[in-house]
């Protein structure tokens, strides 16, 4: 088994379904004709939600958990599959970033953002892995990001645990296929969401900026790469590029990397600094 032929009648939880990516791609399985387990904190986002998607004559249910409370992530994979029947496909999407140097990170956030961002996916894979493997039949999606293969300034937790999710999914996808599950690892390059807040914006390289996309074409992609069997999908996908770059040219990447990210990063401060003291 590798690609989704129809999405009708199939099973679908959807981490981090209240915003950005999630969201958008609960509303496109949904209308593809998969039924949605929505699955993040907001309870009021995920009603508002299933509200579209039911008065789209599609069918959702609500499962509020915190994806790092391992215990209230298995009971939201056992309520979805009460509810809705075994899940078919699971969209390990919830997460989010921080733009700052590591050693200005507290200790504190960084275990956060490593229990959602990389444990939260261990939980929710875990506890749905079984079924599949039973019945044969699964797709996992990993959403993990450019910067799980190509590590930048200023993100160096956010980083750690996209590069954690990127070698789970590595692993697992060769270890499942022969069962008939499926892996898919998603790539985003800057995806236009909620994730960016103004500081994150105003930390980030120009060139970054202006590569912004909108999360409907990313989406577009996914569900592509879902139908052909993909692996691996990067997007926008000249991004891809940027890996043998960096394997064939470390030295040069190093390089690029210093002047897009930290070498702004450092003149900004500095202006910054100047302006608060005169
Ligand atoms: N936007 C980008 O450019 C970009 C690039 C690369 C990778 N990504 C990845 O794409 C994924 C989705 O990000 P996005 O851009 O769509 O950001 P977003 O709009 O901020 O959405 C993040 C989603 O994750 C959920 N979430 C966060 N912490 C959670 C927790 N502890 N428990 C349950 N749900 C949680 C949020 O829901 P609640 O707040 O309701 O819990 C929300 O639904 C993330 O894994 C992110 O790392 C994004």
């Amino acid at each position: 088994m590798a690609g989704i032929r129809d999405f009708r009648g199939l099973t679908a939880l959807v981490t981090g379904a209240s915003s950005g990516i999630g969201r958008c791609l609960a509303l496109r399985l949904a209308s593809s004709g998969a039924r949605l387990a929505l699955v993040a904190r907001r309870a009021d986002e995920l009603e508002r939600l299933a509200g579209e998607i039911r008065s789209g004559g599609g069918e959702a249910v609500v499962l509020p958990c915190d994806v790092a409370d391992r215990a209230a992530a298995e009971a939201a994979c056992a309520e979805a599959s009460r509810r809705l029947g075994s899940v078919d496909l699971l969209v390990n999407n919830a997460g989010f970033g921080r733009h700052r140097p590591f050693v200005r990170h507290e200790v504190d956030d960084i275990e956060r953002m490593t229990r959602v961002n990389y444990l939260g996916t261990v939980y929710f894979t875990h506890a749905l892995l079984p079924g599949m493997l039973e019945r044969r039949r699964g797709w996992i999606v990993f959403v993990s990001s450019v910067a799980g293969r190509i590590a930048s300034p200023d993100e160096a937790a956010y980083a750690a645990t996209k590069f954690a999710v990127t070698g789970l999914a590595s692993a697992l996808s060769l270890e499942v296929e022969d069962a008939g599950i499926h892996v898919l690892t998603v790539f985003p390059g800057v995806i236009r969401t909620p994730f960016f807040d103004e500081e994150a914006l105003s930390r980030m390289p120009p060139v970054s900026l202006r590569q912004m996309v909108e999360p409907e074409k990313l989406v577009d992609e996914v569900i592509r790469a879902l139908r052909r069997g993909r692996r691996e999908l990067t997007y926008p996908r000249f991004i891809a590029l940027a890996y043998r770059v960096q394997a064939l040219f470390p030295g040069f990447m190093r390089r690029q990397l210093r002047r897009t990210t930290l070498e702004a990063l450092r003149r900004r401060e500095a202006a910054e600094s100047s302006a608060s003291s005169t």
